[in-house]
């Protein structure tokens, strides 16, 4: 073996099927060329302002600035507390049934380390988000896929999983409203879930990421809001997008209180907790006025309906997402997802995401990002409109 080869965990990770698409997106961009990019889903926004002073003042407090406990300050437990009940309608014990996760992406990554082992399975949504089938195979365990398909309004057939992945199965990966399709969640579904986890002994992994984007009058519940939900689940809730923090890494994970416990266990040998001032500027976000989410998610409806109509008036079939800030739409008829990708790059000198990068049931889809600036997204669409039509 060679000084730096990687570990076998690491070499089982599937292979990167895109890059031949980034190699012609550098070579666009090197030849001078104006490639917009509809591809990243990081909002193009500033973060709050009464955030970003909260942040300043806990910032100049020497008091914050030791290290963390990976429990969370106290303020955060209640900040949360107090959250979940007027938004969701769930009641969170403050000293029990949360903690802070430094975003949602290194609590899912954990969680796979927390609770699997090699010869264990994760039942991950596919398409998703890449941690729920990586986290697991860098765990040592395996991820069984369920595809989300539009005939069943983007909720996986439960039903369908065998006995013998059901007794393997330690985790099930679940996102609504879904990236990368935009679906909400069907009625009843969560319901079916508790019961499915029940009866299987399988902990339930809820990642709540886009719960305050929505549209059309839509309010996204908690999964915690569930009957029985607390008993064999946890949810992960992140503020990079409804309140424009990517870059602060700021998330929690709420519910079940022995399952955080083990969490927390993990995390201690792991990392050392998340700064204190960004906890209390999570508190200043949840806890202060929402109208500015309120503001966002009416320039992303604007955004959606001038990307649906453009893709309508192109011959794209697609549905208009009443969450996230994606829209999911299928391929022309005579193309694969990275075809058409290469195709629109071509053409139209703009970057849609090939949806197979979500797993193998987004092959046929694509997806375009909401989180361009108003401008540059009008530029995108008169391009594609001219010359894909
Ligand atoms: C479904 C989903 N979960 C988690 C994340 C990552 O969230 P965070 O920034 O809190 O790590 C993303 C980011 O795109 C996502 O789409």
């Amino acid at each position: 073996m060679a000084l730096t080869d990687p570990s076998k965990r690491l070499e089982a990770m599937p292979p990167y099927m895109f890059a031949e698409l980034e190699r012609r997106i550098a070579d666009k961009r090197a030849a001078g060329i104006d490639v917009i990019s509809l591809g990243i889903g990081d909002p193009d926004m500033a973060t709050y302002p009464h955030v970003v002073e909260a942040m300043q003042a806990a910032v100049a407090d020497s008091a914050n600035q030791n290290y963390p406990s990976n429990r969370g300050r106290e303020e955060f437990h209640r900040g949360f507390s107090d959250f979940y009940r007027s938004r969701f309608g769930v009641e969170i014990d403050p000293d029990s049934e949360v903690i802070p996760a430094i975003g949602a992406k290194e609590c899912i990554y954990n969680l796979c380390f927390a609770f699997l082992d090699p010869g264990d399975v994760a039942l991950a949504s596919d398409p998703g988000y890449p941690v729920y089938t990586g986290g697991p195979i860098l765990a040592g365990a395996e991820a069984v896929l369920l595809p989300l398909l539009p005939k069943r309004d983007f909720a996986p057939d439960l039903g369908r999983v065998d006995q013998l992945t059901r007794e393997r199965a330690r985790l099930l990966f679940l996102n609504y409203p879904n990236n990368p399709s935009g679906a909400i969640v069907p009625d009843g579904f969560f319901e079916e879930v508790v019961e499915f986890a029940r009866e299987n002994e399988i902990l339930v992994v809820h990642d709540n990421a886009y719960s305050e984007t929505t549209y059309d009058g839509y309010v996204a519940p908690s999964f915690l809001a569930t009957p029985g939900a607390k008993e064999v689940g946890v949810e992960v809730f992140s503020l990079s997008k409804g309140y424009n923090m990517t870059g602060w890494r700021v998330g929690a994970i709420l519910g079940n209180a022995d399952a955080i416990e083990t969490y927390w266990r993990l995390k201690t040998n792991v990392d050392s907790g998340l700064f204190e001032a960004i906890q209390l500027a999570a508190v200043a976000a949840l806890n202060g006025s929402q109208a500015p989410v309120r503001e966002m998610n009416a320039i992303y409806s604007r955004r959606r309906d001038l990307v649906v109509d453009t893709l309508r008036a192109i011959g794209v079939d697609v549905d208009s997402p009443r969450g996230t800030i994606y829209v999911w739409a299928p391929v022309p008829e005579g193309h694969t997802s990275t075809s058409f990708a290469e195709m629109v790059l071509e053409e139209a000198a703009v970057v849609v995401s090939p949806g197979s990068m979500y797993g193998r049931s987004g092959e046929g889809f694509f997806r375009i990002s909401l989180t361009t600036p108003d401008s540059r997204l009008t530029e995108a669409l008169e391009r594609m409109r001219e010359h894909l039509t």
